[in-house]
């Protein structure tokens, strides 16, 4: 199986860790700049700077598995 350009990583009670060569863009396909090579995008909705990860999720006791199992 061939790498793929890009992975993300659930993070349990956590944002999603997005790593290698991704774009991310706004439904109208403006890109966003990550200004980084790994980010973490919130799962939790309550970050002040969606859609990446300002560490509010341990704030609000977010709570999510890895996965579902
Ligand atoms: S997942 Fe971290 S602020 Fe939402």
């Amino acid at each position: 199986m061939s790498e793929p350009g890009a992975t993300v990583t659930p993070y349990e009670d956590g944002p999603l860790l997005i790593r290698g060569d991704f774009a991310i863009l706004t439904p109208d396909g403006e890109r966003i700049e990550p200004g980084r090579g790994t980010v973490a995008l919130c799962r939790c909705g309550k970050s002040a700077s969606k859609p990446f990860c300002d560490g509010s999720h341990k704030l609000v006791g977010f709570r999510a598995p890895t996965r579902e199992r």
